[in-house]
């Protein structure tokens, strides 16, 4: 890697507080339509912060998008606090909430809170985000007390999507519906501060909707919910294939990404590259010097 950092992403400039709970609370009252996306690096943030989204989530996702894993569950602690901390470098006005990797906080309160409290001091996020499962509501009751705002969410929960029977939209039978509304109540009296609901019906998601207090951030669940969050790379095309139902693609950078390295490769190959305009120049006393240095 070039070591002058001329091609460096520019650095955020638009101006605009922080977004904190309350303005997030505020939007819902209002009925202004929360926007979040998820980023997992330096360059990912800086496209979020510059196109003003309220809330950034490093979501644990990012196992799949950046490092590859074929799933959510092995991704690490280590390795969510280090997309984390890579991401928090790029933003300043985003809300920015981590997820909380499987295997990070199911153990005991105490392990919750020590794994979360490592997202806000060495990664800097302002809150972490815990996927509904038997101690969900429990652990961020644990979480809040300590201080660590939390996001829920409920539905489709891919870190335990082998025991909801895969990747599928959760909700279509009346009870699995009501154990979805259980989650969902059950997180907000634990105090969450919002909740994503993830590939329900929007029949459902209006129904409980009614009974939601906090602002609820829908993927995959209609238009009734308080703002919408879309993974990075789906909305953007930075992946193969369409993805799942609910999204909607914005860009096809994978394509631009091969056919911009491809031309690179060509004109290595062909020595169309470097060009005069590439390269440095010396001073010809310098080089004169040079050359009689090397003897
Ligand atoms: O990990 C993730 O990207 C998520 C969103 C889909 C909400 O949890």
């Amino acid at each position: 890697m070039s070591t002058i950092p001329s091609n460096a992403p520019a650095a955020p400039t638009i101006d605009r507080l922080p977004v904190s709970l309350p303005q997030l609370a505020e939007k819902k009252r209002l009925g202004e339509p929360i926007v979040m996306v998820t980023a997992y690096d330096y360059p990912s943030a800086v496209v979020a912060e510059q196109a003003g989204v309220d809330v950034v989530l490093v979501g644990d996702s990012g196992a799949m998008t950046v490092l590859g894993y074929p799933s959510t569950v092995p991704v690490s602690l280590e390795e969510m606090l280090m997309l984390a901390a890579a991401t928090r470098r790029g933003l300043r006005t985003p809300l920015l909430v981590a997820d909380l990797p499987f295997g990070s906080f199911e153990a005991s309160n105490e392990q919750a809170i020590a794994s979360a409290m490592r997202f806000v001091k060495e990664a800097g996020c302002d809150a972490v985000k815990i996927e509904a499962s038997g101690t969900a509501a429990e652990r961020s009751r644990a979480l809040v007390a300590a201080g660590i705002p939390v996001m829920g969410h409920v539905g489709l929960t891919p870190q335990t999507a082998t025991a909801l029977g895969g990747y599928r939209a959760q909700g279509r039978t009346a009870e699995r519906a009501h154990e979805v509304a259980r989650d969902a109540l059950a997180l907000q009296e634990a105090g969450c501060f919002a909740i994503v609901f993830e590939a329900m019906p929007a029949p459902v998601a209006d129904l409980l909707m009614e009974r939601m207090e906090v602002p609820v951030i829908g993927i995959g669940a209609g238009s009734a919910t308080d703002g919408q969050v879309l993974v990075f790379h789906d909305l953007l095309g930075i992946r193969e294939g369409v993805g799942a139902r609910f999204v909607k693609r914005y860009a096809d950078l994978q394509a631009e990404m091969i056919a911009g390295v491809r031309a690179y490769a060509e004109d290595v190959r062909t020595q169309r590259y470097p060009g005069p305009d590439h390269t440095y120049s010396i001073d010809p006393g310098e080089l004169e010097r040079f050359r009689a240095l090397l003897g």
